[in-house]
């Protein structure tokens, strides 16, 4: 299924090149997945960049491929990418939307792909009944900050991830001596 919008709205010009935003295919997979290795580096999206891989992709597509969008140039490039889950909890009447991943080529940002591909999955999640739209990103992602301010998104709360580098843990430790000894 293509995604629907208005008659005359379907493509626009950015700087020369009109952009398609339509269902993302099997075939997208590798391009989507390297424009996000592109945007979500370790340097300045650490938690992004360690949540994002070829088989977080796969699983969103394979889970719900109606609400996996992408922008499309008119020379075929992955412009951007909008991935999104809709989450149900058991005895619980609100239905979320949850716009996990959105990205955009810095070739051509700041000509509204990514407001383009939030507005058809709103469209989308609204369709699939969800009341309540989610967004994430990281703290110091001050451009996404921006976007999704600028798009209405609000009630903001901050989680903390915290890590443990387990290679001091004791069961580490014999692991690590055990294989050097079945080395020798
Ligand atoms: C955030 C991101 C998706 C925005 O994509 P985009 O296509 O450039 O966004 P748009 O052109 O639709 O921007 C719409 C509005 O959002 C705001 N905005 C977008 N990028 C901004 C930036 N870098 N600084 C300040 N405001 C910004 C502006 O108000 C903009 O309107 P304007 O250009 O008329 O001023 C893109 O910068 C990106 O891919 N970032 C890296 C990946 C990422 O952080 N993804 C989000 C978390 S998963």
């Amino acid at each position: 299924m293509n995604v629907k919008t208005r008659p005359g709205r379907r493509k626009r010009r950015n700087g020369g090149t009109s952009i398609d935003i339509r269902e993302m295919r099997l075939e997208d997979l590798p391009a989507v997945f390297a424009l996000g290795q592109k945007l979500f580096t370790a340097e300045k999206l650490p938690t992004l960049y360690r949540c994002w891989d070829d088989d977080e992709v796969m699983q969103l597509f394979a889970s719900d491929e109606e609400i996996c969008l992408v922008a499309v140039s008119e020379d075929k490039q992955i412009a951007g990418f909008a991935l999104g889950s809709v989450m149900e909890k058991p005895h619980n009447a609100w239905r979320y939307g949850w716009l996990e991943w959105l990205g955009v080529n810095p070739t051509f940002k700041r000509h509204g792909i990514a407001t383009r591909l939030l507005n058809h999955m709103t469209r989308l999640f609204i369709r699939r009944e969800a009341r309540i739209m989610l967004v994430d990103t990281d703290i110091d992602n001050k451009e996404a900050l921006a976007f999704f301010r600028k798009n209405d998104f609000g009630h903001e709360r901050q989680h903390v991830y915290l890590s443990r580098n387990l290679d001091d843990h004791p069961d580490s430790i014999e692991r690590r001596e055990a294989r050097n000894s079945d080395d020798d």
